[in-house]
Parts: structure tokens; C-alpha cells; sequence
């Protein structure tokens, strides 16, 4: 396993054991408005709007580097069928357990969003990837990945960091500081602080957008969320595989 991949591993790993907020798993209140027809999954302080997801019951979804015990109990419950991947055990435990408790048939998969070569083409009708691609160095395998094995018309609904996250440092000065734009994009944080273990990377917009475009997606969906901190701007995309 390369370096790079290991040390983000284990920085989720650690994540986890602190309790971050984007560990807590899904509440069974969460849970039985999934079974009751009221899916409803969280984009910081939005939601991915309900008819983008209005046909998931009985469809195949693999929820990419999406575990934590949230998205992929939720679809579940709303009746996909769900596949979730991704890099941490401990990430991955959360979801094993809501399963069983939960008797959700959820397959459970440990692996690196950048290589789905277990999944054979067209194996999937969506695919739904949280925050998570500020881990990957290259996002370009990630994006031509989603594509093969999504099903031609299946749905790639991702979400971000804007570049603006990376772009910004704050500067603390007598006024309270300020913000003040910094860096060149992309942006790899071991350029700046060599001695952190912290890896992420901070992709352009065209990187985005333009890697989805590339990859063949049709875009048709973007919605963003701008948290207190202003430069805490993300954002989410739909996109169509049309062949
Ligand atoms: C911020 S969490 C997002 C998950 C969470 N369910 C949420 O609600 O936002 C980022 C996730 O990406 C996973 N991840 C990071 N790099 C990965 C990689 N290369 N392959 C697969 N998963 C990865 C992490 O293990 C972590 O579970």
C-alpha cells in the first residue's frame, strides 16, 4: 500500500477514536424515517434534495468511501441495495454494527475508492461519495472508476471541499484576523506543514468538474453550503452516465 494512503488510514482511524463529528452514525429515529419513506441525507446544512434519490428503492448503490454508519444504513432502510466502501475499519465497524442491529443487508467492503476493479461495468445504478476525495491525490482514477462500473443512465452524486478551503489562511492580528488568500491551487498540505502526519489535498474546481465531464457524466446537479467559517464553502454535484 503506498505511503500516502496508509498515513490517511490511519489519520481516519484516529478520527474515529476521537469521535469527529462525521462519525456518529445514523440515529434509529434517522433510521425508521428511511423505512417510512422520508429519506433524508445530510450535505452539512442541506440535504441531497429527495428527488434526486426519489426512484433508490430496489436500486444498486455503492456509497463510496461512505462509511460511518450514516449514508449507507439510511439507503438501506430506504430500500437500495448497498454496497459501501471504504479505506478505514473503524470507519467500516460502525456500518457492520448498524447492519446486524439493524438486520440491513449491507455489504461491507474495505478498499481504496481509487481502485473498484472488484466491480465488474455497469454494476451499479448510483453511486453516492461524501466528502472524501480531499484524501486522494488524483481524483482522475476515481472519477473514470465511477463511470465504468456505474449502469449507462446511473446517477454519480459526489461532494466536496470548494478550493477556497485551501486557497485561504488565516492571518490572527489585534482586529481578531482575517482571512487572506494565500495559496496556489492544488494544494497538498505536506507542502506547508512537512512535520504533520495530516494528508489532504486540495483539488481545482476544473478538476472537479471538468475530470466528471471528461470522464463522460453529464452534469445536472449542483448545489453548494457555506458554513459560519466563510471559507468553509462545499459542494455537491449530480451527474448522469450517458453513453
Ligand atoms: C469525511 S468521511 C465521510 C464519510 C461520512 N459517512 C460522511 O457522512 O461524510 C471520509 C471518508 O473517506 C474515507 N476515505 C478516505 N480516503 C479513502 C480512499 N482512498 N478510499 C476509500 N475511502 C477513503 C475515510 O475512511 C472516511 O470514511
Amino acid at each position: 500500500m503506498e505511503e500516502w494512503l496508509k498515513q490517511v488510514e490511519k489519520n481516519i482511524d484516529s478520527l474515529v477514536e476521537h469521535n469527529a463529528d462525521w462519525t456518529a452514525g445514523a440515529t434509529s429515529e434517522q433510521l425508521q424515517e428511511a423505512r417510512n419513506g422520508q429519506l433524508k441525507l445530510k450535505f452539512f446544512d442541506k440535504d441531497v434534495p429527495a428527488e434526486w434519490l426519489s426512484d433508490i428503492k430496489g436500486k444498486k448503490v455503492l456509497c463510496l468511501a461512505g462509511a460511518g454508519g450514516l449514508q449507507a444504513p439510511l439507503l438501506a432502510c430506504a430500500g437500495a441495495d448497498v454496497t459501501v466502501l471504504d479505506l478505514s475499519d473503524k470507519m467500516l465497524e460502525k456500518d457492520r454494527r448498524i447492519a446486524k442491529t439493524g438486520n440491513l443487508p449491507i455489504r461491507i467492503e474495505k478498499g481504496n475508492m481509487c481502485d473498484l476493479s472488484r466491480f465488474g461495468d455497469c454494476s451499479f445504478d448510483y453511486i453516492l461519495n461524501p466528502p472524501s476525495l480531499m484524501y486522494v491525490p488524483d481524483i482522475r482514477p476515481v472519477f473514470k472508476e465511477c463511470h465504468r462500473v456505474l449502469k449507462n443512465g446511473g446517477t454519480f452524486i459526489m461532494m466536496a471541499p470548494n478550493p477556497i478551503n485551501y486557497v485561504c489562511d488565516f492571518v490572527n492580528d489585534e482586529t481578531g484576523g482575517y482571512y487572506k488568500a494565500v495559496n496556489r491551487m492544488p494544494y497538498c498540505s505536506a507542502d506547508h506543514d512537512p512535520e504533520s502526519d495530516w494528508i489532504e489535498y486540495g483539488h481545482t474546481m476544473e478538476e472537479y468538474i471538468g475530470g466528471q465531464i471528461d470522464c463522460g457524466f453529464l452534469m445536472n446537479g449542483y448545489i453548494e453550503c457555506q458554513l459560519e467559517d466563510i471559507t468553509e464553502l462545499h459542494f455537491m454535484t449530480r451527474a448522469v452516465k450517458n453513453e
